[in-house]
């Protein structure tokens, strides 16, 4: 039987999801290790292995095949735009795409000024404000801690994630605009889901089950 691969985004989702995949009796034990330096993990006898990867590598695995499904969040699968099917919603690591700053910057999000917007998410960023929003910004790319951006005067506004929304309070920041709610979901290569259709199929029930 050939292995199902499974690509699971690491970080704040990876233990959620493993633990749905546990719950769901498809889990595997040495994954959970924690000082392990390996890689991928295999369930000989349900022929599923897991490895982990870092959650914007996600989407490429599942596109060229070498996952057959990937777990992420629905903010990676946004930026990424890779041809892959969104097929379940997990309802696990539930946050909201945001505009965020201080109070005072709301202002700015009206007048459709040439404002500048920090963000680890710029296609996210690009499409809001271009495209939904009609209003041209200047993008900054950043890779982490992005709530320092308005408090150093990088940029005006940042596009980020809130979760519990301790961040932004402890910074000063509010959330000023809502784009869209994120959760992590299961995405399938395309061609996986033809060819192993039934046990893809099967591996949904499961989860679905225990969500
Ligand atoms: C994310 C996000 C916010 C924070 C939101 O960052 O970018 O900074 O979590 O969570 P909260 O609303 O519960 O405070 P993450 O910690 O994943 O990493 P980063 O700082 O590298 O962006």
């Amino acid at each position: 039987m050939r292995y199902i691969t499974i690509a699971l985004a690491k970080g704040r989702l990876a233990q959620q999801s493993l633990a749905l995949f546990e719950q769901a009796g498809m889990g595997c034990r040495e994954i959970r290790q924690p000082d392990t330096r390996k890689l991928i993990f295999t369930n000989e006898e349900l022929g599923i292995r897991f490895f982990l990867a870092k959650a914007s590598d996600v989407p490429t695995y599942v596109e060229y095949g070498a996952a057959d499904i990937g777990i992420v969040g629905k903010d990676t699968i946004l930026e990424e735009g890779r041809k892959l099917y969104e097929v379940m919603d997990l309802g696990i690591g539930k946050c909201q795409m945001c505009v965020c700053g201080p109070g005072e910057a709301k202002d700015l999000l009206y007048t459709h000024q040439m404002i500048r917007v920090a963000t680890k998410y710029p296609h996210i960023a690009r499409n809001y404000f271009f495209n939904r929003k009609q209003q041209t910004v200047e993008i900054i790319r950043l890779n982490g801690s992005v709530e320092l951006a308005p408090i150093v005067g990088l940029a005006e506004v940042i596009v980020d994630i809130v979760e519990t929304g301790t961040t932004l309070r402890e910074n000063g920041l509010t959330v000023l605009e809502e784009i869209c709610p994120l959760s992590a979901r299961m995405v399938v290569n395309q061609v996986s889901m033809k060819m192993e259709n039934k046990r893809i199929r099967t591996m949904m029930e499961q989860l679905r089950r225990v969500l």
